[in-house]
C-alpha cells in the first residue's frame, strides 16, 4: 500500500499511556487531518512516527515497506519529514541555508520537481535576511521549506497555522494545498476544526490518546464523540 500506514500505535511515558492503539493512513497527495483538544496526544503521535519518542508494538510502513524510526534524521532519510508546533530555527542562518540543512535528508536521491518548485517559491516568499529577524510566519515558512528540502514522501505538520493572523492562516493553507498537489502526503495537526474542513480528505479525532473518530470532513461535525471531545464530558 502506498503512503504512510500506522497501525496500533501506543506510547507510554513515565508509566502513563499517552497514546492508546491509534491507527491511520496518509495516502500520497492526501491531507489527513488529526485534530483534538490540547493534551490529546497529537504532538506525541508525530514524535513517535518520526522516532523522537519510542512506541510500543506499532506497525509502521511507508510505501509498503515496514520501518521503525530510530531517530528523526533516520525518518527524514526514509522520506518522512515534519514541521514543529514550536519551530526552532537557526538564528544566524538564512532560509536558503536552512534548505541546505534539510536537503541532506535526501541521500536516497528522491526526485520531485513539483516539490523543488515549491521550495523555490517558498524561498522567494520568505525573502532575504537571517532567521533571527523573522516574525512567526517567516519562521513557520522556514521550518516548512527546511522540511520540504529533503524531498519527503510524507510531511507531518504540527499546528502550522497556530499563532498566525487570519491572512497568514490562509496563506499557510494555500501552501499546504501546494504540498499535496506535489504528490506529498500531509498529516495536518490542527485544533481548529473549521480550518481543516477546507483542506482535509480524511479526519481523525484524538481525545485523551485514543482515536474517537475517523472519517470524512463532512461527517466530523455531526459526530457525538467529537462534540464530547471538544465540549467536555
Ligand atoms: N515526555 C513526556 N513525559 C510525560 N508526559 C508527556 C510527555 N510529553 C507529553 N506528555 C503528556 O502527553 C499528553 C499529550 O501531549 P501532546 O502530545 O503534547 O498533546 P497535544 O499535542 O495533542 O496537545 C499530555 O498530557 C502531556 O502532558
Ligand atoms: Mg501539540
Amino acid at each position: 500500500m502506498t503512503g504512510l500506514t500506522i497501525d496500533d500505535l501506543t506510547v507510554r511515558l513515565a508509566g502513563v499511556t499517552i497514546l492508546d492503539g491509534v491507527s491511520l493512513r496518509v495516502g500520497p497527495g492526501q491531507v489527513h487531518a488529526v485534530i483534538g483538544p490540547n493534551g490529546a496526544g497529537k504532538t506525541t503521535f508525530v514524535n513517535a512516527v518520526t522516532g523522537l519518542v519510542r512506541s510500543a508494538g506499532a506497525r509502521m510502513s511507508l510505501d509498503g515497506s515496514s520501518y521503525r524510526p530510530r531517530t528523526p534524521h533516520h525518518a527524514a532519510r526514509l522520506g518522512i519529514s515534519r514541521t514543529f508546533q514550536h519551530p526552532v530555527v537557526f538564528r544566524t542562518l538564512s532560509a536558503r541555508q536552512h534548505v541546505l540543512t534539510g536537503a541532506a535528508a535526501n541521500r536516497a536521491g528522491r526526485d520531485n520537481p513539483a516539490c523543488d518548485a515549491l521550495v523555490d517559491a517558498l524561498l522567494d516568499d520568505i525573502g532575504p535576511g537571517i532567521a533571527a529577524e523573522f516574525g512567526l510566519m517567516r519562521v513557520r515558512l522556514t521550518d516548512l521549506v527546511r522540511a520540504l528540502a529533503g524531498t519527503p514522501r510524507v510531511l507531518l505538520m504540527d499546528e502550522p497555522a497556530s499563532g498566525l493572523d487570519e491572512a497568514d492562516r490562509q496563506r499557510m493553507l494555500e501552501r499546504i494545498t501546494q504540498v499535496r498537489e506535489a504528490g506529498i502526503g500531509v498529516l495536518l495537526i490542527e485544533h481548529d476544526i473549521g480550518l481543516v474542513l477546507a483542506v482535509a480528505d480524511h479526519v481523525t479525532v484524538l481525545d485523551d490518546g485514543r482515536a474517537v473518530f475517523s472519517g470524512s470532513p463532512e461527517d466530523v461535525t455531526g459526530d457525538r464523540a467529537v462534540s464530547r471531545a471538544y465540549l467536555g464530558r
